[in-house]
C-alpha cells in the first residue's frame, strides 16, 4: 500500500512576497564549524582570519547569512561548546579586533553574521564556576545547580548526561553534586536565578553592540529544569547500541513549561535591536518544537527544525512530514528547514552521492529558511577517523556506537592541495582522501557538479519569489517521487523529486503544461525544456518547472 499525505491538501503560507522582506526569512543561512573552515596560521585548526579569507566565496555561494559555531574562550572539551568567557575570543581563532573586522567586511558584502550563545552551560573553567565551587556560601553559589547526595551518598537522581554517564558530579570541597547535562567540564548554569540571566542577558548586548546579526542559542529547551529534580522514566524503546543518554525519556531534565518565558526575556532583548534574528537548537517532537515560537510568536524567530536529518529517506515519508510541520506551525510563524549540522551525519552518507543533489533541491525548495551545513555543497560525506585521531569527548566516552561527531567535523575541501587548502599544517582532524577531486575549486569550475547545483539553486531561490516566500501545495507522494507547488502571485513552480533509482513520470495535465518550462534540474542539463503532458524524471532527478 502507498502511504500518502491527508486528503485535498490546501496551501499553506502567505504567498505575499514584498510584504515581508526579512533576510532571515528569505536567504540562506551558512553554518561554519570555524576549526574546519580555513586555517590561515598553520597550526592546523580554522580562525577568524581564514572565514575572512574565504568571504568572498560565501559571496559567491550567495549565502545570506553565516552562523559560526562558539568562537570564545574555551578549554575546548567540548570543542568550544564549553565557555570561559562569553565575551572573548578564544586565541586559537583570533582576538575581538579580527572579529570586528570579519563582521564589518562581512556586512560590506551584505553577510549577515550569527553566532552561537551556549547559555545552557559554562566551562569549568568560567571564573563563575570558580567561584561557584568554592563554598556552600559563595555568592555565586546558586548561579549553578548544586544539591545534596541522594541519602545513599550517590548523585541526586538518575539523571543521565548527554555524552555518557550520570548527569550528577561529586565535588569532594563543599560535598555536593553540580548537574552537567553534557560534558562533567560543562556544568549546567541555574536559569532561575535572575542574576545569571541578567549576566547572560549583558553578554548577549556585548555581541549585539558589535554587530552580529542574532544568535544560534545552543540546547534552548535544556535551560530550565524540573523544580523538584523528579528521577526521569525508563525509555522503554531504548536498546543497548544506542547512546546511553536514551535509556531514559528526558522528561524532567529539559523542556519545561518555565523555559518559555526565558526564551522570550532573549526574545525581547533581540528585538531592541532592528533586524535580529533568535535561533534556537531544539530537537524535539514537532509538537513540542513549534511551542518554541512562543505564545504570541514572541519565542524563536526560527526554532531550528530538524526533521529532514531523521526522516528516513522516501517520498511519502517526507511528504508527511513536511504536512505535519507545515500544519503544526503557528499562525505566522516563519519554518525553517536543516539538512545537517555539526553534530549529525553527512547528507551526502545518509542518502549517497546521488540522493544528495535530490537533497539539495529539497532544501532549497521548501518552504521556510533553510540551513546548510559547510562542505555539503561540496558533497563531503563522513570521514572515518582512525581511533588515535578521535577527538571528539562522545566517541571517547562511547566509543564504538557511531556516535562521534568527528567525522562531519573535517576540513573543508578548497583545492586538490596537500592540505586542501585549508592549512598548509597539520590538520586537527583527517582531510578527506577525496579532496584531491571534491574541492570547491575543481567543482566550481564543473557545469555538472553539486557545488554547481547548489549555487544555481540558491540563485534560483533568490530569483523567485514562489520559492522565498510563496506558499506550499503538496501534489504527490506516491513511490519515489515528491512533487508540490510553489505560488506566489501569478508564478507557480512546480518541484518533482525522484528519491528512487528508476525512471519516473509525472503526469502534468492537471496542472497545465501549456506554458510548463523547467527552471532546474539536479542533473543542470534540461534548463528551458519544455516537458510533454508527462514529465519525465531521471533516477535520482528532481526538476524545478515554472508553470505561468
Ligand atoms: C549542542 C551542540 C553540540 C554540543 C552540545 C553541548 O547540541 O550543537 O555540539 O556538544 O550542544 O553544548
Ligand atoms: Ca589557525
Amino acid at each position: 500500500m502507498v502511504d500518502r499525505p491527508p486528503p485535498a491538501p490546501a496551501a499553506t503560507g502567505r504567498p505575499d512576497p514584498d510584504a515581508d522582506p526579512v533576510w532571515w526569512k528569505h536567504g540562506v543561512i551558512y553554518q561554519i564549524y570555524p576549526r574546519s573552515f580555513m586555517d590561515s596560521n598553520a597550526d592546523g585548526i580554522g580562525d577568524l582570519e581564514g572565514i575572512r579569507r574565504r568571504l568572498d566565496y560565501l559571496l559567491w555561494l550567495r549565502v545570506e547569512a553565516i552562523w559560526i559555531s562558539p568562537i570564545y574562550p574555551s578549554p575546548m572539551a567540548d570543542f568550544g561548546y564549553d565557555v570561559a568567557d562569553y565575551c572573548g575570543i578564544a586565541p586559537i581563532f583570533g582576538t575581538l579586533a579580527e572579529f570586528d573586522r570579519l563582521v564589518a567586511e562581512a556586512h560590506a558584502r551584505g553577510l549577515k553574521v550569527i553566532l552561537d550563545f551556549v547559555p545552557n552551560h559554562s566551562s569549568t573553567a568560567h571564573p563563575w564556576f570558580q567561584e561557584s565551587r568554592v563554598s556552600r556560601n559563595s555568592p555565586k553559589r546558586d548561579w549553578y545547580i548544586w544539591r545534596d547526595p541522594a541519602p545513599d551518598g550517590g548523585p541526586p537522581n538518575n539523571w543521565l548526561a548527554n555524552f555518557g554517564g550520570s548527569a550528577w558530579e561529586y565535588d569532594a570541597a563543599t560535598g555536593q553534586y553540580y548537574y552537567h547535562a553534557f560534558l562533567p567540564e560543562q556544568p549546567d548554569l541555574n536559569w532561575r536565578n535572575p542574576e545569571v540571566r541578567r549576566a547572560m542577558h549583558a553578554a548577549m548586548r556585548f555581541w549585539l553592540d558589535r554587530g552580529v546579526d542574532g544568535f544560534r542559542v545552543d540546547v534552548i529547551w535544556h535551560l530550565i529544569k524540573d523544580e523538584q529534580f523528579r528521577d526521569n522514566p525508563p525509555n522503554p524503546a531504548w536498546q543497548p547500541h544506542q547512546a546511553s543518554i536514551d535509556r531514559l525519556l528526558q522528561i524532567h531534565s529539559a523542556d519545561q513549561p518555565e523555559v518559555h518565558d526565558v526564551v522570550a526575556e532573549m526574545r525581547s532583548l533581540i528585538d531592541e535591536y532592528p533586524d535580529r534574528v533568535l535561533i534556537g537548537e531544539i530537537y524535539l517532537p514537532m509538537e513540542r518544537l513549534v511551542a518554541y515560537y512562543g505564545p504570541d510568536l514572541r519565542g524563536a524567530h526560527l526554532p531550528f527544525n530538524f526533521q529532514l536529518i531523521f526522516a528516513a529517506w522516501s517520498a511519502p515519508q517526507i511528504a508527511r512530514l513536511v504536512q505535519e510541520y507545515e500544519a503544526a506551525l503557528p499562525e505566522g510563524g516563519w519554518p525553517n528547514w536543516v539538512m545537517g549540522n555539526h553534530d549529525q551525519k553527512r547528507i551526502a552518507s545518509r542518502v549517497g552521492p546521488a540522493q544528495a543533489r535530490v537533497a539539495a533541491m529539497l532544501l532549497l525548495t521548501l518552504r521556510g529558511t533553510p540551513t546548510l551545513y559547510y562542505g555539503d555543497e561540496i558533497g563531503m560525506e563522513n570521514v572515518a577517523i582512525p581511533p588515535d585521531c578521535v577527538q571528539d569527548p562522545w566517541e571517547k566516552n562511547e566509543p564504538g556506537l557511531g556516535l562521534g561527531r568527528d567525522p562531519a567535523r573535517t576540513p573543508m575541501q578548497w583545492d586538490a592541495s596537500p592540505g586542501a587548502g585549508f592549512t598548509t599544517g597539520t590538520p586537527w582532524l583527517p582531510l578527506s582522501p577525496d579532496h584531491r577531486e571534491r574541492n570547491v575549486e575543481a567543482l566550481a569550475r564543473d557545469p555538472r557538479s553539486i557545488l554547481t547545483l547548489y549555487r544555481r539553486l540558491i540563485a534560483l531561490r533568490r530569483e523567485q519569489p514562489a520559492l522565498h516566500a510563496g506558499s506550499y501545495l503538496p501534489v504527490a507522494a506516491e513511490g519515489n517521487v515528491l512533487a508540490f507547488l510553489r505560488c506566489a502571485g501569478a508564478a507557480r513552480l512546480l518541484i518533482a523529486l525522484n528519491f528512487g533509482q528508476a525512471p519516473q513520470c509525472l503526469d502534468l495535465r492537471p496542472h497545465g503544461i501549456a506554458s510548463a518550462r523547467i527552471l532546474l534540474s539536479t542533473a543542470l542539463d534540461r534548463e528551458g525544456e519544455a516537458p510533454g503532458p508527462m514529465l519525465h524524471l531521471r533516477p535520482a532527478e528532481g526538476v524545478a518547472v515554472a508553470l505561468e
